[in-house]
């Protein structure tokens, strides 16, 4: 029996295939720069993040309808049930919709339909967090935000992505206060190209409660010691830290360091159709990478667990199932 995985850091957006790219283009009649498999896949090979950036907020030109959002869902979580996914928390972009004229009421709630069926469907649980772009205004975050919370949708948390260096976490200080004031949960990418600081500015002025990323956090020996002291989990995205050259090569990556130190790091998939794999893909790449130990693993998973925001109860449930796998056999033997 595999592992239960849990998802924790991934953009529903990413998740679009290539061929469903295409296909949504013929049928909603949305002229892309590319049209066949032959001009589209040369474009997956990125030089940094606003060049992965470009290429996915064109693809997203695709989808138009509610049932457009709720197939990209649905898609996701059928892949996501085949690795073993038993939990997932996963973020969309409403700026990427609303600023070429699709309604909010489109995005939400095609992506609630596939969600609200997913246990049922696929046996996974899910949470759904509002992410938002760090290169636009934060009032616009919190005019969006408003409107969603006033339109009734089911939203957990708020994220923060897109551009880094430039779009300190200082900016977000208000609409951060303001979705806790909602009872929202608080998730931010930080340290993935910008520095140590700014996952210190995301624990300290936002008060995240996760870090997207946060390798480069590794620079800053105090703030190894605080994520350490207080356990703040990290999601980790290695193949995606490859694909956008964060670092030279999975051999290169910190995550062994990261576990060695204590660090309450998880594994997930960011944007799977764009970096080259799933969560289950992430885990394969880096247990083979660094010959993990079956405890490692174990560890990655447990601490997603830990860091989710399920309930205690829903907690202690997978986390039994973990232990459970770990004795009938991991990942790193499949
Ligand atoms: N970083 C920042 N923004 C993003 C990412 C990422 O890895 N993926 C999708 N939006
Ligand atoms: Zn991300």
């Amino acid at each position: 029996m595999p592992l239960p995985l849990v998802e924790l850091h991934l953009h529903l957006e990413g998740t679009l295939e290539p061929d469903f790219i295409l296909e949504r283009a013929a049928a909603n009649d949305i002229e892309l720069p590319w049209t066949t498999l032959e001009d589209l896949l040369p474009r997956y090979e990125f030089t940094d993040l606003q060049s992965f950036l470009d290429l996915l907020y064109t693809n997203v030109e695709v989808l138009r309808s509610r049932e457009d959002f709720a197939e990209m869902t649905r898609r996701y979580l059928r892949r996501a049930a085949k690795a073993g996914v038993k939990h997932a928390e996963v973020s969309f972009d409403i700026q990427a919709h609303i600023r070429r004229g699709v309604p909010m009421d489109v995005v939400v709630r095609g992506i609630r339909d596939a969600l609200d069926a997913s246990v049922e469907e696929f046996d996974i649980t899910t949470k759904l967090i509002a992410s938002f772009w760090r290169d636009r205004p934060v009032e616009e975050a919190i005019e969006l935000l408003t409107a969603m919370l006033d339109a009734g949708y089911a939203i957990d948390a708020v994220g923060l992505d897109s551009a880094e260096v430039g779009y300190p976490p200082s900016l977000f200080v208000e609409l951060y206060e303001f979705a806790r004031s909602k009872g929202l949960r608080a998730v931010a990418h930080a340290g993935e190209e910008g520095p140590a600081n700014y996952v210190r500015d995301a624990l300290d002025l936002l008060h995240a409660e996760r870090i997207d990323h946060g390798i480069r956090s590794l620079e800053d020996d105090d703030l190894v010691q605080r994520l350490v002291r207080d356990q703040v989990p990290l999601t980790v995205c290695p193949l995606s830290n490859v694909r956008l050259r964060t670092v030279p090569a999975l051999s290169d990556h910190p995550l062994p360091r990261m576990l060695a130190l204590g660090i309450n790091v998880s594994v997930h998939s960011d944007d799977p159709s764009y970096f080259g794999g799933y969560i289950d893909d992430n885990f394969d790449a880096v247990a083979s990478t660094f010959n993990l130990s079956e405890e490692d693993v174990g560890r990655l998973t447990l601490n997603a667990v830990d860091s989710s925001f399920l309930d205690p109860e829903a907690k202690a449930r997978l986390r039994s199932q973990v232990r459970l796998g770990n004795t009938q056999g991991s990942l790193v033997e499949d």
